[in-house]
């Protein structure tokens, strides 16, 4: 039976490509750094993380999302980084765009009057690559990756047997 509550999080959902070049990258991240590579049909940048929601309450999502004014932005993917408290490996961007930076601000601002609660900590853009990786990269200088992010979107993780795969619901696009 379906459950009646989803995990959902609003995410900048690359395009195959763009996967495949990240889960590439995490594939060689693995063989230095050990752990679990992300499969690339998974690897995306978070924008605003909901937890668990009432299904009831997608449809308010997707109102409150239709309503966000977002303009489109540039990644210039070029860093690996580690995160040693949680072992995650990540990709990081040169620099958060000013329309990256608010349009997860935005997100969070009309969200927040609805119930839903974020980290108080500033917004930092990272595309997890590895989990339970065992050191950090020995550099942090990657192959620069491009990517132009023209939509954002609201994505379900979903279990399988085999972890989770997560699914866009909806996506809307951003304003050039
Ligand atoms: P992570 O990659 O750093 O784990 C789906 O789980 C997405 O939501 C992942 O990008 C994950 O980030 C993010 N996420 C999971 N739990 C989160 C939390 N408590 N706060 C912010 N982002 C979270």
């Amino acid at each position: 039976m379906p459950s009646d509550t989803a995990r959902l999080f609003f995410a900048a959902w690359p395009s195959p490509e763009i996967q495949q070049a990240l889960g590439e990258l995490a594939q060689d991240l693995k063989r230095e750094c050990g752990g679990r590579a992300i499969p690339a049909h998974n690897i995306h940048l978070t924008l605003a993380f909901l937890g668990e929601v009432g299904r009831d309450r997608v449809a308010r999502l997707e109102e409150i999302a239709a309503a966000i004014s977002g303009q489109r932005f540039e990644l210039n993917v070029t860093g690996a980084e580690y995160w040693r408290h949680n072992r995650i490996v990540w990709a990081a961007v040169e620099q958060c765009p000013g329309a990256l930076q608010a349009l997860a601000a935005g997100l969070e601002q009309a969200l927040a009057p609805e119930g839903f609660r974020f980290d108080r900590r500033p917004y930092v853009p990272h595309i997890t690559l590895l989990r339970n990786a065992r050191r950090a990269p020995a550099t942090a200088a990657i192959p620069t990756i491009q990517w132009r992010v023209h939509h954002f979107a609201l994505v379900e993780s979903v279990p399988h047997e085999r972890g989770r795969v997560y699914e866009v619901l909806r996506d809307w696009p951003l304003s050039t």
